[in-house]
């Protein structure tokens, strides 16, 4: 039996352009096994969550909406600002879960991963990010968990990883992803 592709939709907490979560997430996509594809849904689009707009949602709010649901999986890549996650990434998570009872995300296999050049890889954002996806239904993959520290080191701009361990740690990330996604993805039978 072939096995199916999978459309994994990739949610960056940095809008800067030498960011090393983008970093992260194309390491990412290298070291993904072949069943899945990965490509960036850009965050930048959307404007300020404000709940008045439900009325008239922006076209950026419906494009993502409708980008996300047609995902099979996603995946969050973040940095963290003060201990949490960026307004960016917050602002993503708030215009993709409603309208209320029909978020985007709701029962999409997911994965958080976060990373810093500091030491402690950005763990409050992570663990305040699953939090965020709980409420939603989203089922979010518990391990391996990973904070990557000094993150500004170990990948190259072409999202090389040029430590041993790290690239081994981040295949394994990848491969317990795609078991995530095929035991938790509610697809269509092919
Ligand atoms: C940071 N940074 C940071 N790092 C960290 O490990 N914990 C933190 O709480 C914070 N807080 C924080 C707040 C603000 C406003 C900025 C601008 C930065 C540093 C951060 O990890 C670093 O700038 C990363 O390079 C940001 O990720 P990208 O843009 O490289 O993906």
């Amino acid at each position: 039996m072939t096995q199916q592709v999978r459309n994994v939709r990739v949610l960056i907490g940095s809008l800067r352009k030498a960011s090393f979560s983008r970093r992260l997430a194309v390491a990412l996509g290298r070291l993904a096994p072949p069943a899945l594809r990965l490509a960036e849904l850009p965050l930048r689009p959307l404007s300020i969550y404000d709940q008045d707009d439900e009325a008239s949602p922006p076209e950026p709010w419906r494009v993502f909406r409708h980008e996300v649901k047609a995902a099979d999986a996603l995946l969050f890549v973040t940095p963290e600002y003060n201990r949490s996650i960026p307004s960016v990434m917050k602002n993503a998570i708030d215009v993709g879960s409603r309208p209320r009872g029909h978020a985007a995300f709701a029962g999409k296999p997911s994965a958080v991963i976060s990373c810093s050049p500091g030491v402690l890889g950005g763990v409050c954002a992570n663990q305040h990010l699953r939090q965020s996806l709980m409420c939603m239904d989203v089922p979010v993959m518990a391990g391996p968990e990973v904070y990557l520290g000094g993150v500004d080191k170990v990948i190259d701009e072409e999202g090389g990883v040029g430590v041993d361990s790290t690239r081994e740690l981040l295949t394994l990330f990848m491969q317990h992803f795609s078991e995530w996604v095929e035991r938790n993805g509610r697809f269509a039978e092919p």
